[in-house]
């Protein structure tokens, strides 16, 4: 466990959490004091599980990781990040076209609250082509995506999916 108290918050849509999201939350969980998953309720994208799904999930998957939350999220990412005490918001970045979107929103983040800082970890080589996306589009066309997400996840996308 880090000796650092500093929270971190570790946003995003995980519909579904996937092995990449893991990598990155685990690798949080071992720099930060306290790794916070906030699952976003943004209404205007249409996730495929509900926000209640979705944390539930995160919750199930993190189990192992005593020094991580997972909790929901709804408006301004700074805000929610600096009502929760965090200092410090992790993003993952899998190719360098992430970047492209991830810098202008961690710029804008910043202008709003400078006193939190945007951190960003490199995906590992293993997952930098996954994300949540390509694993419905898999799944829902009967794809093996076992190598990609947990076992309790792909269970639930396959239902989800009729898959
Ligand atoms: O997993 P995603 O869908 O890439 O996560 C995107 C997320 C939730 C991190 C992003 O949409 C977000 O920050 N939403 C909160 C709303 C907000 O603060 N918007 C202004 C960003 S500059």
């Amino acid at each position: 466990m880090p000796t650092t108290d500093v929270v971190a918050y570790c946003p995003g849509s995980f519909d579904p959490i996937t092995y990449g999201h893991l990598d990155i939350i685990e690798r949080a969980a071992k720099l930060f004091g306290t790794v916070i998953v906030a699952v976003a309720t943004d209404a205007q994208k249409d996730h495929l599980f509900s926000t209640d799904e979705r944390v539930a999930l995160c919750r199930e998957v993190c189990a192992h990781l005593p020094n991580v939350i997972v909790q929901p999220f709804a408006g301004l990412l700074v805000e929610a990040a600096h009502a929760s005490g965090a200092t410090v918001i992790i993003k993952g970045l899998r190719q360098p076209v992430d970047l492209s979107h991830e810098g202008p929103m961690a710029a804008m983040n910043h202008s709003l609250r400078p006193e939190i800082e945007t951190m960003f970890l490199l995906a590992s080589p293993a997952y930098t082509y996954v994300s949540s996306s390509l694993i419905k589009w898999v799944c829902g066309m009967g794809g093996d995506i076992s190598a990609h997400v947990p076992a309790v996840v792909g269970q639930r996308l396959r239902e989800k999916l009729g898959a």
